[in-house]
């Protein structure tokens, strides 16, 4: 039986999670967050749904492993695919990004049209569109793959020269042609919000996935009654499977504060668990 005292479980392919984690932190000061980045196997974007599956099987086995009240797949790629695997393998709540993501859209859209970036694997998984029009069929969605964000992001690069000319050679076909919304269907790119934004057009709505599950986060801790309204701030763990000095340098950017539980994960363990 799961607790309110439990951790939120949060995974993500690498470091992007992070954007999701300071959702959840801003709207919930009190949860306790374990997090996982698969930093040994990121990027997760550009490899098949298979692969997907299986390493995200086996970061959530390793949340569960931690007794977490709820599952959060942080990773836009890996919701956009692994979600009823995630769900029938496991007793413990998941919660996706590409549902929040969606149902926020469909309020913010005054037109219908409705944008999606994302990974490689997201866009070509439709995962957005589907969801959309699930919602409301009369949507008109244009979705575009913009990898190059994902590096950008990492390196800091959120309002470098060649970000610029990267999201306007991206973009400017979505600007073209008349989106009134566009969702951030991935973890990194609500870093580059300024630089899009200017790419698209000042009056397009941005949709930042973390936000709308922070949401879906909270309404569901407290349906279940399992929202933690302590007074102290939570505590977060922070878990990797390489490179724990990059995670942390990047981390501390990232979340604006200091890190002070990471460990390293490793492979050999996760591969066990599934
Ligand atoms: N976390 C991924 C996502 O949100 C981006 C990085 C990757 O490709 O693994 O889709």
């Amino acid at each position: 039986m799961a607790t309110i005292d439990d951790a939120i479980g949060v995974f993500d392919s690498g470091i992007g999670g992070l954007t999701v984690v300071k959702k959840i932190a801003e709207k919930m000061p009190n949860e306790n967050i374990i997090y996982f980045g698969d930093t040994a196997r990121v990027p997760y974007g550009t490899k098949s749904n298979s692969t997907v599956i299986e390493y995200s099987l086996q970061d959530a086995g390793f949340l569960v492993q931690k007794n977490v009240k709820l599952i959060v797949v942080a990773c836009n790629t890996a919701s956009s695919v692994a979600l009823p695997a995630l769900r029938e393998k496991f007793d413990v709540p998941v919660i996706g990004m590409i549902f929040p993501g969606a149902a926020l859209a469909s309020k913010q859209s005054g037109t219908g049209k409705i944008g999606v970036i994302g990974t490689n694997a997201t866009v070509n998984n439709k995962a957005y569109s589907n969801e959309l029009l699930k919602i409301d069929s009369r949507f008109d969605i244009i979705e575009k793959a913009c990898p190059l964000f994902v590096p950008l992001a990492e390196e800091g690069w959120v309002d470098h020269r060649a970000t610029k000319l990267i999201a306007k050679e991206y973009l400017q076909e979505l600007k073209d042609y008349g989106i009134d919304t566009l969702i951030l269907g991935c973890t990194h790119y609500p870093l580059l919000t300024n630089v899009i934004k200017k790419a698209v057009g000042d009056g397009v709505k941005m949709i930042d996935s973390g936000t709308a599950a922070a949401i879906t986060v909270e309404y569901y801790l407290i349906n279940e009654g399992l929202r933690n309204y302590r007074e102290t701030p939570g505590r977060y763990e922070y878990f990797v499977s390489d490179l724990p000095e990059k995670f942390k340098s990047v981390a501390e950017r990232f979340l604006g504060k200091e890190i002070d539980s990471l460990k390293k994960v490793d492979i050999e363990y996760l591969l066990g668990l599934i």
